[in-house]
């Protein structure tokens, strides 16, 4: 079969987590961005198959959910088994949410915090509607969130599902939201009043199960702390 892309050589290469490397193409003439896991050497051969092969599951599995839940997330393409890689739309004319909020930060260090506002508000009900949904992200940060077009218009498109699963129970849920909290408040200083609003959002989202959550999200967050404590 002919390869999917139009020039498999002239990809641009983005970036590399720690499990897969990032690059910018085209696909049959579409902006596309690829996703290709590679092997790690220190792991077993056929385990590291095993593992690569679950990822780029959970990935494309959760992105066809979220789809159906209408939690905006990249169209996808296509997907290579053998080369543990799939292509997906690239959204154009976009920027992380941290580096977002990271520039209001810089540039309107009085004002972040008000005009961050709606934007942890529209955070918490897509959080909410994705929990509801029984989709577990697993890696919440604010570079996994992408701010389509004028970010005025809360226009966020949710990405690296890697580490995702379905089915999930309130703890599972908890977890989730104390990796979104860490995540934010380590790399955002000051945005304890963010989190706090992303929450009061994601309560009347997710309706009765969210008391359960938060219950499960303050237990992870003792424990948490009695971590560093000892540790
Ligand atoms: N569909 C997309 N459209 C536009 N940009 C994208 C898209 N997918 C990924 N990116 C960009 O590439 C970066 C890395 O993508 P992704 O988070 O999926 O990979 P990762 O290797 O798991 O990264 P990390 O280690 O930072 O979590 C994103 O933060 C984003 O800037
Ligand atoms: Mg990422």
């Amino acid at each position: 079969m002919a390869a999917p892309v139009d020039e498999q050589d002239e990809r641009e290469f983005i970036k590399q987590g720690a499990e897969a490397k990032v690059f910018r193409e085209t696909f049959y003439g579409r902006p596309c961005i690829s996703k290709e896991r590679f092997s790690k050497a220190y792991r077993h051969a056929s385990l590291d198959k095993t593992l690569t092969f679950q990822r780029l599951k959970s990935e494309i599995r959760a992105m066809n959910k979220c789809r159906l839940l209408g939690i905006p997330v990249p169209c996808l393409f296509h997907v290579n088994t053998a080369t543990s890689t799939f292509y997906m739309e690239e959204i154009t004319n976009s920027q992380t949410v941290r580096d977002y909020i990271v520039n209001m930060q810089k540039f309107h260090p009085d004002k972040a915090i008000e005009k961050l506002r709606p934007l942890a508000k529209k955070i918490g009900r897509l959080l909410g509607k994705m929990h509801a949904g029984k989709v577990i992200h697993g890696d919440l940060t604010t570079s996994n969130m992408l701010l389509r077009g004028d970010p005025e218009n809360l226009d966020i498109v949710m990405i690296d599902f890697g580490l995702s699963f379905s089915e999930g129970l309130p703890e599972d849920k908890g977890v989730d939201l104390y990796v979104f909290e860490r995540a934010l408040l380590s790399t955002h200083p000051n945005t304890e009043e963010l989190f706090t609003e992303v929450m009061e959002s994601y309560r009347q989202e997710n309706g009765e199960e969210a008391q359960e959550v938060i219950g499960k999200l303050d237990e992870v967050r003792m424990r948490g702390r009695k971590r560093t404590m000892v540790g």
